[in-house]
């Protein structure tokens, strides 16, 4: 299936997590069942500046799904500058995507992320110049406090050329609190058939299926991905058992450590424990353990553990 002018094989995706969805991430969710992950947000600024950080951030493997570079700038040229060099070291990005979602005061203060959602204009000509380098380009907000508002964002980012339009159904002045709204990606996806992808407490199986039911084209799967790591696969009819799960993870950490060192695995680990222990009874404490362990081999030897 084509979804924003990327081939894909299903309509799951690993939403974009600064911090999180580093290369061993998005290997490990494009080997079990996402059909296309994104890099996390990637400062244009930083790519101009030759910023080794940033540059470290256009990594990618071969064993990965299409993916999307997600990018960010509080303006037009610096954002098409900054789209040309990543391109330039990585040409198996399938997309451009811009974060005009992101509401944290460090990118909001200085007019990037969810700022531009009050700067239409800005919006636009970034889109446009986007466009101009030949890659599809998706474009991630926010859903704004007035519902018409939010569709008339999002019927100027597709006029501009957006191909993808993924709208998280929060306000940015909730953050990551609360509900996330569906009915507002209802109807945007009602009246912009296939452009609109849907971000928000995506957890299970089901909220999967109601977003694609609302005429979504694609879902964007972020903290559920830890809470549930095997939820793409699960979409697909997949199933495994504890044991099999651990031994996924455990190969994942090896994987992890090889590319980002032992410290940024057992930090990935850490987050992924509470799906291993998630439905047993009394894992309380063994939760506990797991997020106060020193070691890769102490948090999988607590994982091993049962109550
Ligand atoms: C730790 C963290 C980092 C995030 N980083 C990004 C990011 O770099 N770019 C982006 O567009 N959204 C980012 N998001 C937002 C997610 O992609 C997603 O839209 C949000 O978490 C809502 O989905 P959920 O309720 O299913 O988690 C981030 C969210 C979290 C929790």
């Amino acid at each position: 299936m084509n979804i924003g002018g990327i081939e894909v094989a299903n309509p799951l995706c690993l939403a974009p997590l600064a911090g999180i969805t580093t290369l061993p991430v998005r290997e490990f969710f494009s080997s079990h069942g996402a059909s296309l992950t994104h890099t996390e947000m990637i400062s244009c600024a930083g790519l101009i500046r030759d910023n080794p950080k940033t540059f470290d951030m256009l990594e990618v493997s071969e064993n990965e799904a299409p993916l999307v570079v997600q990018l960010f700038a509080n303006d037009a040229g610096v954002l098409v500058l900054g789209a040309e060099v990543a391109r330039k070291v990585c040409r198996k990005f399938s997309a451009f995507g811009v974060n005009m979602a992101c509401p944290m005061p460090k990118i909001t203060r200085n007019g990037s992320g969810a700022a531009l959602l009050k700067k239409p204009e800005l919006a636009r000509e970034m889109v446009r110049g986007l466009k101009s380098l030949g890659l599809p380009v998706w474009v991630k907000i926010r859903r704004l406090e007035d519902d018409s508002d939010t569709m008339k964002f999002t019927g100027m980012l597709i006029e501009s050329g957006a191909d993808n339009v993924c709208i998280h159904g929060r306000t940015s002045a909730q953050r990551y609190e609360g509900l996330a709204d569906r009915g507002i990606i209802s109807l945007a996806a009602s009246e912009f058939p296939g452009f609109i992808s849907a971000s928000g407490d995506v957890r299970e199986v089901s909220d999967i299926r109601e977003y694609l039911g609302m005429g979504c084209v694609a879902v964007m799967v972020a903290r559920g991905a830890f809470s549930n790591p095997f939820i793409f696969e699960e979409y697909g009819g997949k199933f495994r058992g504890r044991d099999e799960k651990l031994e996924e993870l455990v190969n994942f950490s090896c994987r992890a450590v090889e590319i980002s060192g032992e410290h940024k695995a057992l930090v990935l680990m850490k987050r992924f424990a509470g799906s291993i222990l998630r439905f047993e009874h009394g894992s309380a404490e063994l939760r506990r353990l797991a997020m106060m362990s020193t070691s890769l081999e102490e948090i999988i030897d607590i994982l091993q553990r049962r109550q």
